[in-house]
């Protein structure tokens, strides 16, 4: 190696893009580089120096942890990467690959602990995952919706033609509940297949949009304080109007179906590099780290009358527009949907 000027080992493990932690046989930390107390969230009147290490452990992974602590610690095995989830000093919870080495201390075996935040990562990860389970269960529902839908189009064209010739009370009901199916199934094969709705683009002003959705829900909005920030209203984006509209109308719906009682709800809209972000924030009921992935599946609802094609609508739009979707909610605290479309 040449060197021109003595290295300072010591910044370059503060600021390496792995936190390093050495603990003791308690758990105890006896050491970190900024990089893990960053990752953590740590802060002068919550330091991470002296902490009982485990006390950012997901529950889900105690086990396994004191496990492998022991394995460095006694055995002076190495645990080799894996992934695990920790909490943050706030509460957030992060995906981190963490790898344990036994490390010599002057007096007790310690362990060097090395921290990977892959939480980007395991975003994208997940975003993909979802993205090819919705298309395939898409390609299946609307192969169904299709075969289905002709029948049942045939079947209400008789009906209708017999309410001519005879006046039977049934014959209401048959119909009308034709019609639900109809309806759903024309749902379905609008979410599973919106390229084939053919819609044009055109220039939107989303924020125009916004405000007539939150008109249309006005007489459903006395128990729940509405606050708007929008920014750049100037800028217009090009897509598709009807579809993103839906989108905003199924996430504001979700959004005040949520709250039971009293709440907020925040509507958010900047354009940032040639990305608009539209925020639908609510302090409802939240959702459940578990049903996160379930999200966006059709029919996938804990609702009584919901449909669960709400959300799938919402991920189709988003996608046809090559725009992202991300979802941050806790339970009993609230639920963020951030909407990133592109402007052109
Ligand atoms: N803002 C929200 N807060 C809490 N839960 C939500 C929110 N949005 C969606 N969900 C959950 O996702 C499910 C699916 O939503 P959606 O596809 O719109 O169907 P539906 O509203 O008909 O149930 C809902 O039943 C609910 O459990
Ligand atoms: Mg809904």
């Amino acid at each position: 190696m040449n060197r021109t000027e003595t290295i300072d080992f010591e910044q370059i493990i503060e600021r390496t893009l792995s936190g390093v932690v050495i603990i003791d046989t308690n758990s105890t930390v006896m050491y970190h580089n900024q990089t893990a107390y960053d990752l953590l969230e740590c802060k002068v009147d919550n330091p991470l120096l002296s902490r009982d290490f485990s006390d950012f452990l997901h529950p889900h992974y105690h086990e396994i942890c004191k496990e492998r602590i022991s394995q460095i610690l006694v055995n002076k095995l190495v645990a080799e990467e894996m992934e695990q989830k920790l909490i943050t000093c706030s509460g957030m919870v992060v995906d981190v690959e963490i790898k344990g080495i036994p490390y010599n201390g002057d007096k007790a075996p310690l362990a060097l602990i090395f921290i990977r935040d892959i939480t980007k990562q395991k975003k994208a990860e997940r975003l993909l995952a979802h993205k090819d389970k919705l298309s395939s269960i898409g390609q299946f529902a609307a192969g169904i919706a299709h075969e289905v839908r002709n029948p049942l189009t045939a079947v209400k064209g008789f009906v209708q033609l017999l309410k001519e010739e005879m006046n039977h009370s049934y014959l209401e009901t048959i119909e009308s509940e034709l019609q639900k199916a109809l309806v759903t199934l024309n749902n379905l094969l609008q979410v599973s297949k919106p390229e084939q709705l053919n819609e044009p683009v055109t220039s939107i002003n989303l924020c125009e949009e916004l405000d007539a959705i939150i008109f249309l829900f006005q007489e459903k909005t006395y128990h729940i304080e509405l606050i708007k920030n929008y920014q750049n209203t100037d800028i217009l984006l090009l897509g598709k109007k009807n579809i993103l509209v839906k989108s905003f109308f199924n996430l504001i719906k979700n959004a005040i179906e949520a709250i039971n009682d009293k709440g907020k709800i925040f509507i958010e809209y900047n354009v940032l590099d040639g990305i608009a972000n539209i925020k639908i924030t609510d302090t409802g009921v939240g959702i459940p780290e578990e049903k996160l992935s379930m999200l966006g599946t059709p029919f996938y609802s804990t609702k009584d009358t919901g449909t669960g094609m709400g959300l799938t609508q919402v991920l189709a739009a988003v996608m046809e527009h090559k725009g992202q979707i991300n979802i941050e909610s806790k339970l009993g605290i609230g639920t963020t949907f951030h909407i990133a479309l592109p402007i052109h």
